[in-house]
């Protein structure tokens, strides 16, 4: 029998990148071949972001799109699987009825079974949920399948558990949970074995990492496996940033110096409500330290413009601060309500139009510190 041809899409962040790498090395394992043409498909898979109202209607129009077919005698299956599966579950047949399938992130391993129960019945006749799974199998990420042939992200840790008040991965991805410091090494190991010489690792917020031993000491340990070239991590929280870790960075000679550290505000008013556990000085404090300690470093960050009850004086503290650290970029987005979340049970009251005008202002200033630090001279 033909191998049955898979399409995946992915939406988001590059922790659905590196999702989507695993869900195609255990289909390929059990047989199925991974295409990159949606026509020509048996199956259509969605790996979906759930963070924005955004990312989510993306998906929605795209799996409108590319359900319907030119060939209409040959129906393709269709997956969501990701954070909008978790956070639909099975109402995200109502909304598509074309899904048959819908995986959350801790199910992924049971994606190549799900299909296969699904491939031997008449569409339209089964449909599939699995939302319930809590901790990833350890083998998913040893299937040897990688999409670059230099570079491979490296999940450290699965899940958050910092709760922020308008963010809705805690809820989506479940709780922290760490991977162990020996299996890391070994997913390293073995991409290095397959000619892979750049890593990045990644985690919701990886200097919260702990098991055998803390981030730092994973750094040490990842900067000495043997044939590895460079490697970098995302993403910091500044709750859990340190002086220690800027002190390692600076003295790990293959650590690349970039540090991606999301203030999300500069308002502290606005900086509580979100609950980020810190204020605007304990971050001015951060970056000043982090530039004297790791030399010429690149900084980045992340803002949210028009927070429940953001004022023009809490933006303009956000606008001041952007102005005085000069970040080497910076993503910019409009808040937007996420179901479940503490932030959702506040007025979403800062209207449409003043958080557009907010936003732009703020990459307005932003494109301007990015060019003048890319062309210091012009
Ligand atoms: N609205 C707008 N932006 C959000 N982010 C997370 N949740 C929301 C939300 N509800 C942004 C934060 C985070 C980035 C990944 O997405 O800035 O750092
Ligand atoms: Fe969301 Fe905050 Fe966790 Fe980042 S640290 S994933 S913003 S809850």
């Amino acid at each position: 029998m033909a191998s049955k041809k898979v399409f995946l899409q992915t939406f988001g962040c590059q922790m659905n990148v590196r999702d989507s790498e695993v869900i195609c090395g255990l289909l390929k394992s059990r047989g199925f071949l991974v295409c990159d043409d949606p026509e020509g498909a048996d199956i259509l898979i969605f790996n979906t972001c759930s963070v924005r109202q955004h990312a989510e209607d993306k998906v929605w129009s795209e799996v409108g799109r590319l359900s319907k077919r030119r060939d209409k005698s040959r129906r393709p299956i269709i997956g969501i699987v990701g954070c909008m599966a978790q956070n639909h579950k099975e109402k995200a047949f109502e909304r598509a009825s074309g899904i048959d399938f819908v995986v959350g992130p801790s199910d992924i391993d049971k994606i190549p079974e799900i299909i296969n129960k699904i491939s031997g019945k008449s569409l339209y006749e089964v449909k599939i949920w699995e939302t319930d799974g809590s901790l990833r199998p350890e083998n998913i990420y040893h299937t040897g399948f990688h999409a670059d042939e230099k570079h491979s992200y490296v999940v450290i840790s699965e899940g958050c558990s910092n709760f922020c008040s308008y963010c809705v991965v805690p809820y989506v991805r479940g709780a922290l949970h760490n991977r162990r410091h020996n299996d890391i090494l070994k997913e390293i190991e073995e991409a290095v074995d397959k000619g892979i010489t750049s890593f990045t690792l990644l985690g919701q917020n990886v200097n919260a990492y702990h098991s055998e031993v803390d981030f730092i000491g994973l750094l040490k340990t990842v900067g000495k496996v043997k044939g590895l070239k460079e490697f970098s991590f995302l993403t910091s929280h500044p709750r859990n940033t340190s002086i220690e870790l800027f002190k390692a960075m600076a003295g790990e000679e293959k650590l690349k110096k970039i540090l991606h550290l999301p203030v999300q505000s500069g308002s502290d008013r606005i900086l509580k409500l979100m609950n980020r556990g810190y204020n605007s000085r304990f971050y001015l404090d951060l970056v000043q330290n982090y530039r004297k300690i790791v030399q010429g470093g690149i900084l980045t960050t992340d803002v949210i413009v028009g927070f429940p009850s953001e004022t023009e004086k809490d933006f303009s503290e956000t606008y001041g601060l952007l102005k005085g650290i000069r970040f080497n970029s910076a993503f910019i987005f409009k808040y937007s309500p996420r179901m479940g979340t503490a932030a959702d049970k506040l007025p979403d009251d800062v209207v449409k139009a003043e958080k557009e005008r907010r936003h732009k202002l703020i990459l307005d200033l932003q494109k301007g510190i990015s060019k003048a630090i890319r062309h210091p001279r012009e």
